[in-house]
């Protein structure tokens, strides 16, 4: 019989122990990691882990930053929640039905016995909801809608741990555009129900790609909101921030960064920022985007280095690309700053049309804000006006492709859009490009040739710069 992996992660290594030494008699197998980045690691790596046992206290990533993960790599895990004790419950200000909106199968308030544990991890087959305690599956009535493929995202359905949590409503496919709601949000996953419904040995289930976003965005309001409940003055966040990136990139030359590809970069993304430092006015505007998304300065930082790596890397770039695309990494998005700002935050995949035709317009609106500053040369200005287009043809505002597109762009297309994603998503450079590497067809939006040399610059241990700075 295979032992079901149950990865523990407790502030208290002698309670998890103890907890894995009891759940081993029952034939279960545990794991241990100490953070949430481990969690996020070892979840990562390794497919046959169902559940997570995870403490609320848990650090270096916290639990809403690890479940934030879970749900976009992988939904179909179960996870028991684990507090401390009364207090840190009630402080944590969540309720029964918020902490099953987050996904979170079962919570457990410490002291209890690990025989309660047990009984949730056998018991997971026993079906619940949390919408009403009377619904069950007997009187379950599955929709059949008609919806374009595209708009799906697929799981496969072994992957699925019994009693895990969906936060999204889950489909069967019946054929084209075809499929019938078998989930609802809020449930927990039933075999039985699926069995129901189809007596075909069904190999996926879907979900809406836009449910997955719009769960994002409310655990990124969570997020946001517990941030700003510790009294922290905005200048010691600005700090904080500053030092989160700075933390990424040292952690990016320690897991496999050529020490002098990485040192050149990031001293040339330092002093671009410092020249953007020494203009008030733009420094100023730089600022107000950083004190409204703490997070862009992380991502400017970030595209800037990408930016200046993959130039280092690329035959027909220099040292005077690496500054314009550099520059042009802490401006493009300054245009964000004149939406609505309900609307700075919001995923473009949830937004309503007129909210994603005003957000397309940014690249425009950032170009309306420099335009009296005539030190900014042409060619930054050119970047700013093309970094969302696709090579495909896909992007915005203008939807050009090809050769249409400004060449210098193109890198900071893919810098920008590569540092946004390992930042909401908390992988290092390395993780982020296997999982996009995974995804299909999502790559093809970017230039070959710059994916290419963005990979080699992650892959390789020392490489002799164009420049052969050491
Ligand atoms: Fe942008």
């Amino acid at each position: 019989m295979n032992s079901e992996q149950v990865l523990i992660c407790d502030i208290n290594d002698e309670w998890s122990n103890s907890l894995g030494e009891f759940l081993k008699k029952s034939a279960f197998s545990p794991q241990y990691v100490h953070t949430g980045k481990e969690i996020q690691k070892d979840l990562f790596d390794n497919s046959e882990v169902t559940t997570l046992i995870m403490n609320w206290g848990v650090k270096e990533h916290g639990p809403l930053e690890v479940l934030r993960f879970i749900k976009t790599v992988t939904p179909s895990l179960r996870v028991f929640l684990v507090f401390e004790s009364q207090v840190e419950f009630d402080e944590s200000e969540l309720t029964p039905s918020t902490i099953v909106k987050l996904g979170v199968t079962k919570y457990f308030i410490k002291p209890m016995g690990h025989q309660k544990i047990m009984t949730s991890l056998k018991g997971g087959q026993k079906f619940d909801t949390w919408k009403d305690g009377n619904e069950s599956d007997e009187n379950f009535e599955a929709v059949e809608m008609e919806i374009n493929d595209k708009e799906f995202t697929r799981i496969k359905l072994k992957s699925f741990a019994m009693g895990a949590r969906t936060v999204f409503d889950h489909y069967i496919k019946l054929g084209k555009s075809k499929y019938l709601k078998i989930l609802h949000r809020g449930e927990s996953f039933s075999i039985n129900r699926i069995k129901k419904y189809s007596d075909k040995e069904i190999e996926y289930l879907y979900f809406k790609s836009s449910e997955r976003a719009e769960y994002i965005n409310y655990l990124n309001s969570l997020i946001k909101k517990s941030a700003s409940k510790s009294s922290l003055k905005a200048n010691t966040k600005l700090k904080m921030t500053k030092t989160g990136s700075e933390l990424l990139v040292e952690e990016m030359y320690q897991t496999g960064l050529s020490p002098s590809l990485y040192k050149e970069s990031k001293e040339m993304t330092e002093g671009v920022h410092s020249t953007l430092r020494d203009n008030p006015d733009i420094y100023l505007h730089i600022r107000n985007l950083i004190s409204e998304d703490p997070n862009a300065y992380s991502k400017a930082y970030l595209t800037s280095l990408f930016s200046g790596m993959i130039c280092i890397q690329i035959p027909w770039a220099g040292k005077i690309t690496s500054n314009i695309v550099g520059q042009a990494a802490f401006l493009i998005d300054l245009g964000l700053l004149k939406l609505p700002p309900t609307e700075r935050d919001l995923d473009p995949s949830v937004m309503k049309p007129e909210e994603v035709a005003r957000y397309q317009n940014h690249p425009n609106l950032s170009l309306e804000l420099i335009e009296s500053y005539r030190f900014i040369p042409d060619t930054v200005r050119s970047v700013i006006k093309d970094h969302h287009e696709y090579v495909n043809g896909e992007g915005f505002p203008r939807g050009i492709s090809g050769g249409q597109i400004y060449p210098l762009a193109k890198i900071v297309c893919f810098a920008s859009e590569f540092s946004e994603y390992i930042l909401k998503n908390q992988l290092t450079p390395q993780e982020g490009i296997r999982e996009l590497l995974q995804v299909k067809g999502y790559l093809h939006r970017f230039d070959a040739e710059i994916i290419k040399c963005f990979i080699s610059s992650l892959m390789q241990k020392e490489l002799t710069s164009k420049t052969g700075a050491m």
